[in-house]
């Protein structure tokens, strides 16, 4: 079966590379004519674990090209998918699905042979009706269905998470479409992965609806960490002891500087913004994006709190070693990572600040001018008077907790990802606080 992937970014570009992994022919399509060519070179635009290889293995084996060509490469292509960016459109939080619209254009202007368009950008309910509209309006003789299907991947596991998904969520509207869905997806039925037919406009909610309840498992956990603090209770002992309710779950339940990335905190937005419009408030969410927010400043005043309770005094002045920028481990995005508002709150402070992250500093760099960045853990903890573990990198999950004190001016040691063992790290003698354990 051939496929077209219309937008080459971390979606786009997983989402094509195991579907010809799969055995499918893609084509995957940029206006991007830089990335074009180094994605033809094998340089990934991206850092995934495995992608790089994946890519080169199947433009090997002839299944997986690129091209900026979107008119050729949609040709004889049953399923053209739409996995460009919908970012918070500036000024209202709401998501701009300008790029969404200019690809429905181009296809539609395009289109010769028969196809379903599929919509796998992470778009509000209701744009599959615009893009339908948008490609019958164009007089299009050829026959084309549209089609919502949302990704739920994770960075980081992007691959793995592809290929062996928890579910497939189909939105569709006819039986043709629904045929076609089935026949690109059914390389994944082999893992059993269940596939969920719906209306086009439920396909569209349920991704919203699944980043919504994600962030605020997140969000109320992190909270309990806050009151856990207050009366001494252990916040992974009561993450357990919910999760194993099986109506509870225990994934999404570890307590830390707040969630980040390129989804949650954009889709919790423009999932607002969508019910503001139709005048149907979801009051949970809001208050999980202003909880979500507030927090991120507040882990930076958990440092200073620190530094002041082990009498090291106030944090003008003091040199602090982040350890970790990007927003999780093994990505080097840093959209919306709790680090920016970190730094921001240590340097507002009259901190000096100095960084260490096995991917992102590069992308970090221009986001917190002021911070130096250090070539190595070690060479971050340096002469540092307070040593703060932001992202849960496996390179800091078994630090030489002797050496860091060793290096350190002062032995004091934030966990934000609750990595370390309390009573360890202060029988190694460090001034050592966490999220939300005594
Ligand atoms: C998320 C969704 O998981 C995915 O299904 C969707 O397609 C895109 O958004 P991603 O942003 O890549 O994926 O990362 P994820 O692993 O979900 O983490 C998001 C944020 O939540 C990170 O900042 C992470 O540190 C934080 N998090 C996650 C927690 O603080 N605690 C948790 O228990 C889980």
């Amino acid at each position: 079966m051939k496929i077209a992937m219309v937008g080459s970014g971390y979606v786009g570009l997983v989402s094509g590379a195991c579907f010809a992994d799969f055995g499918h022919d893609v084509v995957c399509i940029d206006k991007d004519q830089g990335k074009i060519d180094s994605l033809r070179a094998g340089v990934m635009p991206i850092y995934e674990p495995g992608l790089a290889e994946l890519v080169a293995g199947n433009v090997k084996a002839g299944r997986l090209s690129f091209s900026t060509d979107l008119a050729a490469s949609i040709e004889g292509a049953q399923a053209i998918f739409i996995a460009v960016g919908t970012p918070s459109r500036r000024g209202d939080g709401h998501a701009d699905l300008s790029y969404v619209y200019a690809v429905a254009q181009e296809v539609a202007a395009e289109l010769k042979t028969p196809a379903v368009v599929v919509t796998k950008s992470t778009v509000p309910v209701g744009t599959g009706d615009e893009v339908e509209r948008i490609i019958r309006e164009s007089g299009t003789g050829v026959k084309f269905a549209v089609v919502s299907n949302p990704e739920f991947l994770r960075e980081g596991a992007a691959i793995s998470d592809f290929k062996r998904p928890d579910r497939i969520v189909i939105g569709a509207e006819d039986d043709w479409a629904r045929t076609v869905m089935n026949e690109v997806y059914r390389p994944l039925f082999l893992n059993k992965a269940p596939i969920l037919f719906t209306s086009r406009r439920s396909s569209e909610l349920i991704k919203y609806a699944a980043n919504a309840f994600l962030a605020t498992k997140i969000t109320f956990i992190n909270e309990m960490a806050d009151l856990c603090e207050k009366v001494g209770g252990d916040v992974q002992d009561v993450a357990r002891g919910i999760g194993l309710d099986g109506r509870i779950g225990s994934k999404f339940l570890h307590a830390g500087p707040g969630y980040g990335g390129s989804c949650f905190p954009k889709d919790t937005l423009a999932l607002l913004k969508t019910a503001e419009d139709y005048n149907s408030p979801l009051r949970i969410v809001e208050a999980v994006a202003k909880v979500n927010d507030s927090r991120k400043r507040a882990m930076g005043r958990k440092v200073i709190e620190a530094l002041a309770e082990a009498g090291a005094g106030e944090a003008r002045g003091k040199r602090i070693a982040l350890l970790g920028l990007t927003f999780k481990p093994n990505t080097d995005d840093m959209r919306d990572a709790p680090s920016i508002a970190i730094v921001q709150t240590l340097m507002d402070a009259g901190a000096e600040v100095v960084a260490y992250d096995p991917e992102g500093m590069e992308l970090a760099a221009p986001l917190m001018p002021g911070v130096t960045m250090a070539t190595n853990t070690y060479e971050a903890v340096k002469g540092a008077d307070a040593v703060v573990l932001v992202t849960e990198w496996d390179a800091f999950r078994a630090l030489d907790l002797d050496r860091v004190k060793q290096l350190a001016a002062q032995p004091i040691l934030v966990d934000l990802r609750n990595i370390y063992d309390p009573v360890e790290a202060r029988e190694k003698g460090f001034h050592y606080s966490s999220v939300g354990r005594p």
